[in-house]
């Protein structure tokens, strides 16, 4: 008997963990589901980040059902991995998965999110492989794993499924697809359990906002962040350092902060985190000196240390079992770990006025990395502390900058779920414009920053129609570690380089509020056209060259992956080297010419010959663009400018002007102000503008406001 209730138990228990399950969903969020599949492992990418949710954002976007029908999710745990199982429809198109180079739709696709440098191929080996996607449909998804996680999006077929593609005699149809249409997301994660999320809408772009939300919002960087950076040659001395600075005030071209690469340090690859006392004589004279002349610096980092640091003997029982390139990696889950290293950059770097780090290479590649079989003595395996190594590094840098309660604003090279309001911008070290675009499109998807760095060029007409796009995203660089190119290396565009660097600066209070609004809102600011209300994907098919082949015609439909918006109202369509004619596909509504205000189209593929120096950007109807003037720095705190509010079109509109300080955390206890400009028509239909008085007396960066009404009125 005893034996016969052993038996009936262990096949029952045998059968629960084989067949899939639905699972138990609660709302941890207004329009956030969590459900709980097997058994979660005690460390995932949301504790990684440590990220909190931006409760009070998420409760004015309300309460949602769970936007998929809760029984055609499944889950099933099978020697110790889990199955996931989410539906799609016919019609739906994903988006997201990691930070794709080459592709903006991801059904059909076969994906291993894992942390890696990219490596020319949309495969899932990227710097940010978000295990997140958003549909079509206005929902989104997050597997809240940090492991290496396989996702067949669109891309299986089973036996039991609800609309199974009709089997055809590849004989005789010619409809025959060696990809078979599929139903189904298929999800596998390598280990017993894992939290997943759903992100309700009810349009995509409020699925990417509540996930945006749910981890902690958006970044808002300071002002002069979104100033112009440029990074120098890798060897440069404290003297080089300024007279490079001098260049650019003597030409009259903006610079905010300036970025030192591995040369700064004694030692690098691995690296001792200490000023290098022969090409940086006096760091503290040098710092404060470039900080009376309103720039900033931005210090390389690998965190590698090497035996010669002088914190070695200390941090070396906390770094892991493999060395990288010689150097330990310090296991960041470890307060110790932490508190040793950043406490080293602390009073060496940033006690004495650096404003932030490019913490490079925590992404790995798998020659140099530590692999797998590694072990860290907080616990972690190889695999999840490389997904998660530059979400940790970012995440206790800050810290120092709390300290001073300033603002920081830099680079990495690995980022994942979790990060969305951690201050800094992925890079990486390959170098393709048209595919550059196309990762600043899919950063919007994912809850990261991105920058199309301009290094160098072959042609004065690339370097032109790169640096047009550096000044559309989130960090406007030049990476001259190696090259040391300048903005005015090539002399026959070096006057159009300067124009749009300044543009960059007027733009300023445009960019600082739509940061704000990512911030506060989650609404990222730079953003694939799929999130835009009114955009057609079917009227895409009628663009011909850069379509990418999708065999799910059926399901999906053609994607864009060259235009983008930025921002509430503008529309950028760069071109690339060679091409002196681009299509544009509008939305629909009006939409207006960005420099000059005319008309330029409603809900339809236009066709422009900007020439070489403009890149085309268009204006939504009642757009309304805050600029300022053309000033070589930020404004510092307490600075104030004068604002030129440009309006498009001939609808009436409202603008929400974000201020604060610019650069300290007070925004974060309130000290910020929202000032509404409402454009308004009189009686006789004639167009005004007005704006707000400040509400918050001691923010008020903004001195005269005048309106200019772009299109006529
Ligand atoms: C690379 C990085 C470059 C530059 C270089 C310096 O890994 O991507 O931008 O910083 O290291 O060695």
């Amino acid at each position: 008997m005893r034996r016969y209730i052993f038996y009936v138990c262990f096949f029952a228990t045998l059968l629960i963990r084989v067949s899939a399950q639905s699972l138990q969903w609660q709302q941890v969020a207004p329009g956030v589901w969590k459900g709980i599949a097997g058994q979660p492992e005690s460390y995932d990418l949301l504790k990684a980040s440590g990220s909190i949710p931006a409760t009070e954002a998420l409760q004015k976007m309300g309460n949602s059902p769970l936007p998929i029908n809760r029984n055609d999710i499944t889950a099933s745990v099978v020697d110790g991995k889990t199955y996931l199982r989410f539906p799609l429809a016919e019609k739906e198109q994903l988006f997201g998965l990691g930070l794709n180079f080459q592709t903006v739709h991801q059904r059909g696709k076969i994906l291993q999110l894992h942390m890696d440098h990219y490596g020319g191929k949309d495969n899932g080996r990227t710097h940010a492989p978000v295990p997140f996607y958003v549909s079509s449909a206005g929902y989104g998804v997050f597997i809240n794993s940090a492991r290496y996680i396989t996702v067949y999006a669109g891309a299986s077929v089973r036996k039991d499924s609800k609309h199974p593609p009709a089997e055809k005699n590849r004989n005789e149809d010619k409809s025959w697809s060696s990809r078979p249409y599929s139903d189904a997301v298929e999800i596998l994660v390598p280990a017993a359990g894992s939290e997943v999320y759903v992100f309700a809408g009810p349009t995509s772009l409020d699925a990417v906002r509540r996930y945006n939300l749910f981890n902690g919002g958006g970044v808002l960087p300071p002002r002069w962040g979104l100033g112009f950076t440029q990074r120098v040659k890798t060897l440069y001395t404290a003297d080089d350092v300024k007279a490079e600075v001098d260049s650019f005030r003597l030409k009259g071209y903006p610079l905010d902060f300036v970025g030192l690469e591995p040369g700064w340090q004694s030692r690098a690859y691995p690296g001792t985190f200490e000023w290098d006392k022969k090409r940086f004589p006096q760091p503290a004279k040098f710092v404060k000196e470039m900080l009376d002349n309103d720039i900033r610096l931005n210090l390389w980092i690998n965190p590698y240390v090497s035996k010669e640091a002088g914190f070695y003997k200390k941090i070396a029982p906390y770094t892991g079992s493999h060395t990288v390139w010689v150097g330990e990696a310090p296991d960041f889950t470890i307060p110790q770990a932490r508190n040793i290293f950043f406490e080293q950059l602390k009073k060496d770097q940033v006690d004495i006025g650096v404003s932030g780090y490019k913490i490079d290479e925590v992404d790995g590649y798998d020659y140099y990395l530590w692999p797998d079989v590694a072990r860290f003595p907080g616990g972690l395996t190889g695999e999840s502390m490389r997904q998660t190594y530059g979400v940790l590094a970012m995440r206790y840098s800050l810290d120092m900058f709390r300290q001073k309660n300033e603002r920081t604003y830099g680079l990495v090279r690995a980022s994942n779920a979790g990060a969305n309001s951690f201050p800094y911008v992925i890079y990486n070290d390959y170098y393709n414009h048209e595919d550059f675009i196309t990762a600043l499109i899919n950063s919007g998807y994912i809850g990261v920053l991105w920058t199309p760095e301009a290094r160098a060029s072959k042609t004065s007409e690339e370097w032109l129609r790169r640096f047009q796009t550096v000044i559309f995203s989130p960090m406007a660089m030049i990476n001259a570690w190696s090259s040391g190119t300048k903005p005015w290396s090539y002399p026959d565009v070096a006057e159009q380089v300067k124009e749009l660097a300044l543009l960059r600066m007027k733009m300023m209070p445009y960019w600082y509020s739509e940061f704000a609004k990512y911030r506060f809102e989650g609404t990222p600011v730079f953003r694939g056209m799929s999130l835009e209300p009114g955009f057609e994907v079917n009227a895409v098919s009628a663009v011909k060259g850069n379509l990418d082949d999708n065999p799910y015609l059926e399901a999906t439909t053609k994607e864009v992956k060259d235009q983008y918006m930025a921002g509430e109202y503008l529309l950028v369509a760069p071109l690339f080297t060679g091409q002196q004619t681009r299509k544009v596909i509008l939305p629909k509504g009006k939409w207006f010419d960005f420099y000059t205000g005319a008309y330029a189209g409603d809900g339809e593929i236009i066709t422009v010959t900007p020439g070489l120096d403009k890149i085309p950007v268009f204006v939504k109807d009642g757009g309304i663009i805050p600029m300022m003037e053309a000033k070589l720095h930020a404004p510092r705190k307490g600075e104030k400018v004068d604002l030129e509010i440009r309006v498009y079109g001939q609808k009436q509109g409202t603008y929400k002007l974000y201020d604060d300080d610019g650069q300290s955390l007070d925004y974060e206890k309130g000290a910020f102000d929202w000032r509404n400009i409402k454009i308004e028509k009189d009686s006789k239909g004639k167009l005004n503008g007005s704006i707000d008085a400040p509400h918050n007396k001691n923010v008020q960066s903004y001195n005269k406001i005048t309106f200019r009404f772009m299109s006529g009125q």
